[in-house]
């Protein structure tokens, strides 16, 4: 390890957030929510697999009567997102009359939750929102907005903190972006 850069697979990352500064941020974020969701009792939908370190961290900081549940959606291959998503596991819950915020990793394009929201809908939830970790901008293709936004970032490849390059990386405590 050279400058704190690492290397993960054929590309090599640099440090870009530190852990400090995430975890004051989550608590921020969480504590968005605590002020929006008193008295209610909203369920979080966290996407799999990037979002579980935020999910949890998130999570752990709502002081509201939350409950959580999982689904695993992918579009990422590499560095690129190939445009199609994929339901990997799906939901088990009713979401009808609930409070749903989805969790998120990062909303890159937005197709993501472009194509996931219509499907929450359709369920007749009171309401939803999403409340990602990360958000690029500049690289936002679909009508999709979080209110609840931890860290907006330019348009560049990160890894760490459940993020992942092919996998890799997402045990990195700090967000890293690609060197270059
Ligand atoms: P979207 O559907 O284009 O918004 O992409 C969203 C998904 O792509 C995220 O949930 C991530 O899994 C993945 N993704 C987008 N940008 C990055 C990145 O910079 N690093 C790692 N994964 C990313
Ligand atoms: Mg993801």
């Amino acid at each position: 390890m050279i400058n704190n850069e690492v290397n993960i697979l054929d590309k090599t990352f640099v440090p870009f957030i530190k852990a400090d500064v995430i975890a004051q941020k989550v608590q921020e974020t969480a504590a968005a929510i605590n002020a929006d969701y008193a008295g209610k009792q909203p369920l979080l939908i966290a996407i799999l697999n990037g979002s579980f370190m935020f999910a949890a961290d998130l999570f752990r900081h709502l002081q509201t009567d939350a409950t959580i549940t999982f689904v695993k959606l992918a579009s990422y291959k590499g560095t690129t997102s190939t445009g199609n998503v994929v339901t990997a596991i799906g939901l088990d819950e009713s979401l009808e009359g609930r409070h749903i915020i989805v969790v998120e990793d990062i909303i890159d394009t937005g197709k993501t939750l472009s194509t996931f929201l219509p499907q929450l809908l359709a369920q007749h939830p009171a309401s939803v929102e999403i409340a990602t970790f990360l958000t690029k901008p500049d690289a936002l293709k679909y009508d999709v907005k979080a209110k609840y936004t931890a860290f907006e970032i330019e348009n560049k490849f990160v890894l760490g903190y459940g993020l992942d390059y092919d996998g890799h990386g997402r045990n990195l405590p700090d967000l890293y972006v690609l060197k270059g």
